[in-house]
């Protein structure tokens, strides 16, 4: 036999249900959300100009599939209606792009394939939406721009402001364009300029994170596909529902985790996923996650973290900065590191773990002329953070 011949295909169904580019013919959960999704959409039937809708929510809750399955749904329709006007669907994914660039994309999109595509460079900002609304006339019908990510645009001003403008402008006659923003960070909208919130944010849809029994149901329909019949044990959809949950509620993570148990399973002969199965892959997942975020961390603030780790594992208390700084001192001198000497890089050091996360601190009143001090302590498990220090520390770099 070769050295594949004893594999077997024995718990799934359809593995490709679980990868991330996995489109859902069904939307679990999210009704209220496509009720409203679909009410400022729904004018783009009748040929009259749509609301822009903007949605917001974490990642992982469901916006781009919840998007692309409403914006299939509406394509469908259109199609099927003699009367209805074309519409026509544009997506760009905003990182890492500039506003030229985007627009240059839009209009490549409308090109027929025979047409030469829109140069990268040459042109002017003006030229390239100008060129954008000649090719939106020449097509007609409704363009729904999709800009995902868009909070990572540098200026979302100069790409936002254009679109709602364009009919009352002149530039575009025949076409219509509905605008739809897809962003994770709330505080986004703060940052662009009144004209643009008041026209562009005529819909906003928030989506708040899934709890453990809506991700249960995201998991089962999609459990059921991926399986064969029988392979995935109740307990197993209820363990990724709950790690999920309780993390950041995140379809994606929870769905990730089903088949990260469900190789796991495979790989030890198992022919059915249980809890079990979750929990062995989950630690090791996390623990992965915890080893990056600290390991990107500088040398002395990785030691300033292990010091009050070990602190706290030693007296079983939190500590005062000048604690964490003696106990440093030993531990930079065991790792072979010339130690920091001044009580204010610590504090420095502290206090951007503090920002990162790791760490709590909380004020202490000395009493009169005491002054305040603070306490500091370690936000995650002490022993995990040892373990994952020494096995960053006893790998080669
Ligand atoms: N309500 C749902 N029903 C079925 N599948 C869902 C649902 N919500 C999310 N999913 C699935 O979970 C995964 C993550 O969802 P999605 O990509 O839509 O998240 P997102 O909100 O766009 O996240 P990000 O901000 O990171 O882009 C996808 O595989 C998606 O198909
Ligand atoms: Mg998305």
């Amino acid at each position: 036999m070769g050295l594949f011949g004893d594999l077997d295909d024995t718990i799934y169904q359809d593995k490709d249900v679980l990868k991330e580019d996995y489109q859902p013919d069904e939307i679990l959960e999210r009704e209220a959300e496509i009720e409203e999704y679909k009410h400022a959409l729904s004018d783009a039937v009748f040929g009259r100009t749509p609301d822009n809708v903007f949605l917001f929510g974490k990642a992982g809750v469901g916006k781009t599939a919840v998007t692309n399955y409403v914006l299939t749904e509406l394509q469908a329709e259109v199609d099927q209606r003699d009367t209805a006007d074309d519409v026509h669907i544009s997506r760009v994914n905003c990182n890492n792009e500039s506003v030229y660039s985007i627009v240059r994309t839009l209009i490549n999109n409308l090109i027929p394939p025979s047409g030469d595509r829109f140069p990268a460079k040459g042109p002017s900002k003006a030229d390239a939406f100008e060129r954008l609304y000649r090719e939106m006339e020449r097509v007609g019908g409704t363009h729904f721009f999709v800009f995902d990510e868009i909070d990572h645009l540098s200026d979302p001003d100069s790409l936002l402001y254009e679109f709602p403008r364009a009919r009352a402008n002149g530039y575009l006659e025949d076409a219509r364009v509905g605008i739809i923003g897809i962003s994770n960070n709330y505080t986004f909208r703060n940052t662009l300029s009144s004209k643009v919130k008041s026209t562009l944010m005529e819909q906003e849809i928030s989506f708040s994170t899934y709890d453990a029994t809506e991700l249960s149901t995201i998991l089962e329909h999609r459990a059921e596909r991926a399986f064969v019949d029988g392979a995935c044990d109740p307990s197993a959809i209820q363990a990724c529902a709950a790690f999920a949950a309780k993390d950041d509620g995140s379809a994606r993570q929870a769905i990730d985790l089903l088949l990260g148990a469900g190789d796991n399973a495979e790989k030890n002969g198992d022919d059915l996923v249980t809890a079990d199965h979750v929990e062995a892959i989950h630690e090791s997942v996390s623990r992965g996650q915890l080893k990056d975020k600290i390991a990107d961390q500088t040398m002395h603030c990785q030691l300033v973290l292990e010091a009050l780790a070990l602190h706290q594992r030693d007296t079983g208390d939190t500590a005062r900065t000048k604690q964490v700084m003696n106990r440093y001192q030993s531990v930079a001198r065991d790792h072979n590191v010339d130690p920091l000497t001044t009580l204010e890089s610590i504090r420095g050091h502290l206090d951007d773990l503090n920002m990162l996360g790791f760490l709590l601190r909380t004020e202490e009143n000395r009493g009169q002329g005491g002054g305040r001090s603070y306490r500091w302590e370690v936000d995650m498990d002490i022993e995990t953070v040892i373990d994952v220090r020494e096995s960053i520390d006893s790998t080669p770099t």
